[in-house]
């Protein structure tokens, strides 16, 4: 049993604590988007967590391009049973403004043409797996308690629809996707949930809002603005998921 926190845009830089190995899995996958560092849970010094930047280290990797296959199964080949993924998103519902956090529970999968399953045949023989709630109870329990101990506002649940960038989206497709129930939007939480539920890993996400999404205000929606807006919230973020690392 052992822990992962995957990281996203904004989140290269963050610290969360010693790094004691470094590791690279190769696998027929291909190679995972960074170099995945072993750091020390300093609750719990029998346990060490990891650490995987999907974007890599330097943060260039486009959200389509992502090995998502490579990825999670390095962390599976590790040990890792528990994620916590961090996926900086777009707020689309009122509730959910910008520099708030959210805790989705469901998931609208918008993206295409991404490496999306080992079950294809070729890599694993096919399976269907059930996703009808896409994240998973523990981990989100887990998130959710944490925050509410280190007294961090969150909105703990939420549906997130995952597009396939980079461009961000047309005011359009944003009233199209609330008619549809989506409360957030972002660009990285699929295929990755479903591989992790596919080598029946426990997976949650926890959301910065780093900007309203499109055409929801006067905000021109800028790269440098919604960087500087993630990097605004990295160190209450990397609090919480070291507070839930310590406790679980
Ligand atoms: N749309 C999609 N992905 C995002 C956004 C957005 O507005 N903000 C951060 N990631």
């Amino acid at each position: 049993m052992a822990k992962a926190i995957i990281t996203g845009s904004g989140f290269e830089s963050a610290s969360f604590g010693e790094v004691i190995a470094e590791h690279r899995p190769e696998s027929s996958l291909g190679q995972a988007s960074s170099v995945i560092l072993e750091l020390e849970n300093n609750a719990n010094s029998a346990e060490n967590f990891f650490w995987l930047r999907r974007h890599s280290e330097s943060g260039g990797i486009a959200p389509h391009r992502i090995n998502y296959r490579a990825n999670i199964h390095a962390l599976h080949e590790l040990g890792v049973t528990e994620i916590i993924s961090v996926n900086t998103v777009g707020g689309i519902s009122k509730h959910c403004e910008a520099g708030s956090f959210v805790v989705p529970d469901q998931i609208i999968d918008c993206t295409w043409g991404r490496q999306h399953t080992f079950f294809d045949g070729e890599f694993l023989p096919l399976k269907h797996i059930d996703f009808t709630f896409p994240f998973s109870n523990s981990q989100r329990d887990l998130l959710i308690a944490s925050a509410t101990k280190l007294d961090i506002k969150l909105v703990d649940s939420g549906t997130c629809v995952c597009t396939q960038g980079p461009r961000l989206e047309t005011a359009a497709e944003i009233r199209a996707y609330a008619i549809q129930g989506a409360d957030i939007v972002g660009m990285t939480a699929m295929p990755e949930a479903a591989l992790a539920r596919e080598l029946d890993m426990e997976y949650a996400s926890l959301c910065p809002v780093v900007n309203p999404a499109a055409g929801l205000s006067n905000e021109v929606l800028n790269e440098a603005a919604i960087r500087e807006r993630a990097l605004g919230m990295l160190d209450t973020a990397v609090a919480w998921i070291k507070h839930a690392l310590a406790d679980s």
